[in-house]
């Protein structure tokens, strides 16, 4: 599975892009506001950072506005894909930039119906919203299932992106619905990464790493980093410091002293 970041925010991009795990980003209206400034000057520094797509999301309502909107940003670079509501315009727009050459990633999914339409106007994303739908007390996860299981029976060239994403049981559930895509926020991958067991694990490892440098250093003169830690010697020469002591004394056997 593919892993996008779900911000416009150009530090969180440049971090996640040096853990090595970035597949794209997606952009949209909110998460732009939160940054503010030129929505192209960010798009650009994001295309930059990004190996992979970067969504850039359109505000009209009508077709011929989201094609206009989405061609300009087809032009910022070349890892642009428009993202574009599911409804009647976008549909046709999503189809329209297809003719293009341009491609798509069809936002505000709620049903695997409305991704099936969507991948037959040829958007290249479907993003069906998984947070949103459990919000209103329904099982986000089962759009993604179902919308996955429909785009590989009928092999549909387009991938399903789980968008809406809010807690690291999210990502697990999507992986393993066979999401080809899923969008998270940086704060759910920095939940998946810790675990308290590891934290206390790194804690314990440098505890007591430190206490053998700290008792080497007390009973020797070499500098505690020239010194190898302490080790056990290898099984066959403890075996054998094990066994008793071979008699070895030079008195001379009672035999030895009658002669
Ligand atoms: C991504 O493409 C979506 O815009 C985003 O995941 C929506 O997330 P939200 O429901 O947390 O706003």
């Amino acid at each position: 599975m593919k892993i996008f970041l779900d911000t416009a925010d150009v530090d969180e991009i440049a971090t996640v892009a040096r853990w090595g795990i970035l597949d794209g980003v997606t952009t949209n209206p909110t998460l732009f506001s939160k940054v503010g400034g030129s929505y192209d000057d960010i798009l650009k520094r994001i295309c930059d950072l990004t190996p992979g797509p970067v969504s850039a999301e359109v505000v009209a309502a009508d077709a011929d506005g989201m094609v206009e909107e989405g061609t300009h940003f087809a032009t910022l670079a070349p890892n642009i894909v428009v993202k574009i509501p599911m409804s009647e315009p976008g549909l046709e727009a999503m189809s329209r930039l297809r003719a293009d050459g341009i491609k798509t990633n069809c936002t505000l999914i709620f049903s695997a119906n409305q991704g099936l339409l969507a991948a037959k106007a040829g958007a290249s994303l479907l993003s069906p919203f998984v947070g949103r739908l459990d919000d209103i007390n329904e099982d986000g996860m089962t759009v993604v299932r179902d919308l996955v299981a429909i785009v590989e029976t009928h092999a549909l060239e387009t991938e399903v992106l789980a968008a809406s994403i809010r807690h690291p049981r999210h990502m697990t559930e999507a992986a393993l619905a066979g999401a080809h895509v899923a969008t998270v926020p940086i704060g759910v991958l920095r939940k998946m990464i810790e675990h308290p067991l590891t934290t206390s694990g790194i804690e314990a490892f440098r505890r007591d790493w430190d206490a053998v440098q700290g008792a080497a250093s007390a009973g020797s003169p070499t500098p505690p980093a020239a010194r190898a830690p302490a080790r056990k010697p290898p099984a066959a020469k403890r075996s054998a410091a094990k066994q008793p002591a071979k008699r070895t004394s030079k008195k001379p056997s009672r035999s030895a002293r009658r002669r």
